[in-house]
C-alpha cells in the first residue's frame, strides 16, 4: 500500500535546510577532472590536494595492527583515551617547552570534528566570528552552517598575510566580534606568524573579550622559523590540531584540542551526544604515532627539498611572484601576469600540462582569481617534472 501525499508536502519533505546550502570545495572538481585524464592514460602531477604522499608512521600502523588482533574495540571516554591525552600533553612539553594539563586535552575526529565542537561550545547563532581571507574554506562554511556570522578580514603583503591586532580591532569597532580564528602555518598561503605577531593578536583579541581560536594543524611543518602554539601564550586560547598533516594520517580522522578549563565539561557533553567518542582504533594508532617522529621528520625533510625546488624553479618557469613559503606544504602563487580567472587557469594547466593545482577562488572569491595554490607534499621528481611542464606550458602561451 502506498501513501498518497500531496505534491507540495512532498516538495517540503525533500527540501534541504537553508543552513546546509554551503558552497562546495572546488578542489574536488579539479580532482575529478584529473581522474578523467588519468582514466584516459594521462600522467597527472597532483599538487591540488593538501594531503601527504607518505603513509602513517610505522609505529602507528603497528599499534593499530596489534589492537586489531586483540579483543574488542570499545567506545572510549568522550574526551579520548587517557594515555593518548597524556601523550599529547607530553608532546607540548617536548616540542614547545609548554606544560599543559592533560585534562584540558580533547581528542576529536580530525580538526574538522574539533571545529564543530569548538564553535558549538563558544558561539551562539548570530555571533560574529572573524576569519582571514584567503583562508581554509570550511572555517566559513561550518560557521555559517551553525548560524554564526562570518566576518572575513582580508590580509595583505603589508603584514606578511597575517592578521594583526589593529585589523581585528577595526572590524570589532564596526560591529562587536565574539571570536577570531587564525592558522599559522596557514592554508592556502603557507605563511606563518612570528611569536610576537601571534602574541600581539591574542592580546588584542582577549582585551576585548574576543575568543581566540588557533588552528595549528600544520605545526611540525615549519621551515622559516619555529611555529609557536597559542597554548603557550594564553590559557584562554582554544587550540586545534590534528594527526592528518605532520603525522600523515588524514584518513584516520583523528585530531585534538587544547581547551580552556571552563570549556572541558561543555565540550565533553557535546562530544558524548554528537559522536560518543572518536574511533578507538584511530586513537590507538595516534598514540603509537608519537614514537614515529624520526620517520616523520624525514618526511618533513622531503618537503623542505620540494619547497626549495619550487622556490628556485617556479620563477624560471615564469611564476615569479608568490607569498613567503614559510610552512605547511603550500605555495600560493600570483598568476595575475597570465590571468584573472584562476579557475580557468587551473583547468587549462591540468588539461594541457597535466599539472593539477587549486584555484585561489576556493580560498578567496575576489583576489583568489589571480592566485593558484600548489601543494608540495608529493615526491621530489614530481616537483621537478611539474616545474618543467609549467615552464613549457606558459612558454607556449
Ligand atoms: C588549515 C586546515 N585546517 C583543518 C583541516 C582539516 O583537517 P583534518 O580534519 O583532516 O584534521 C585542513 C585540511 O586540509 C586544513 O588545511
Amino acid at each position: 500500500m502506498s501513501l498518497t501525499v500531496s505534491r507540495d508536502r512532498v516538495e517540503n519533505l525533500l527540501k534541504a535546510s537553508a543552513r546546509s546550502d554551503v558552497p562546495p570545495f572546488m578542489v574536488m572538481d579539479v580532482m575529478a577532472a584529473a581522474a578523467r585524464i588519468e582514466a584516459a592514460g594521462g600522467h597527472v602531477i597532483h599538487m591540488e590536494v593538501g594531503q601527504p604522499e607518505h603513509a602513517a608512521p610505522r609505529t602507528a600502523l603497528a599499534a593499530a595492527q596489534a589492537a586489531l588482533t586483540g579483543s574488542r574495540l570499545d567506545y572510549t571516554s568522550a574526551l579520548g583515551i587517557p594515555s593518548l591525552r597524556q601523550r599529547i600533553a607530553r608532546y607540548y612539553r617536548d616540542t614547545q617547552d609548554c606544560v599543559i594539563d592533560p585534562d584540558r586535552i580533547v581528542v576529536t575526529t580530525g580538526s574538522s570534528g574539533a571545529f564543530i565542537l569548538a564553535f558549538l561550545a563558544l558561539f551562539e547563532p548570530g555571533d560574529r566570528v572573524a576569519v582571514t581571507v584567503p583562508g581554509y574554506p570550511p572555517y566559513r562554511h561550518i560557521l555559517s552552517a551553525l548560524g554564526c556570522d562570518v566576518v572575513p578580514i582580508e590580509t595583505s603583503a603589508a603584514s606578511r598575510h597575517a592578521l594583526t591586532g589593529d585589523m581585528l580591532l577595526a572590524a570589532h569597532r564596526k560591529a562587536p566580534l565574539k571570536g577570531v580564528l587564525v592558522a599559522s602555518p596557514a592554508n592556502p598561503t603557507g605563511t606563518m606568524m612570528t611569536r610576537e605577531a601571534l602574541a600581539g593578536l591574542i592580546t588584542a583579541a582577549e582585551s576585548e573579550g574576543i575568543r581566540f581560536i588557533s588552528d595549528e594543524i600544520y605545526h611540525g611543518l615549519d621551515y622559516a622559523f619555529p611555529a609557536v602554539t597559542a597554548a603557550s601564550l594564553s590559557p584562554h586560547a582554544l587550540v586545534i590540531n590534528s594527526f592528518s598533516k605532520y603525522f600523515c594520517m588524514t584518513g584516520w580522522r583523528v585530531g585534538w584540542m587544547v581547551v580552556p578549563d571552563e570549556l572541558v565539561r561543555p565540550i565533553e557533553r557535546l562530544q558524548q551526544n554528537l559522536a560518543i567518542s572518536v574511533p578507538t582504533l584511530s586513537q590507538i594508532a595516534a598514540e603509537g604515532a608519537f614514537d614515529g617522529t624520526a620517520e616523520m621528520d624525514d618526511v618533513k625533510h622531503g618537503y623542505e627539498i620540494n619547497r626549495r625546488l619550487l622556490i628556485d624553479g617556479l620563477p624560471k618557469a615564469g611564476l615569479k611572484r608568490f607569498l613567503p613559503v614559510d610552512g605547511a606544504f603550500y605555495l600560493y602563487a600570483d598568476v595575475s601576469d597570465f590571468t584573472h580567472d584562476s579557475l580557468d587557469f587551473a583547468k587549462r594547466m591540468l588539461e594541457q600540462a597535466h599539472v593539477a593545482a587549486t584555484p585561489g577562488v576556493d580560498f578567496d572569491p575576489v583576489h583568489g582569481r589571480a592566485f593558484v595554490r600548489f601543494c608540495y607534499a608529493g615526491s621530489a621528481p614530481d616537483m621537478t617534472e611539474a616545474v618543467e611542464r609549467i615552464g613549457q606550458w606558459l612558454a607556449r602561451g
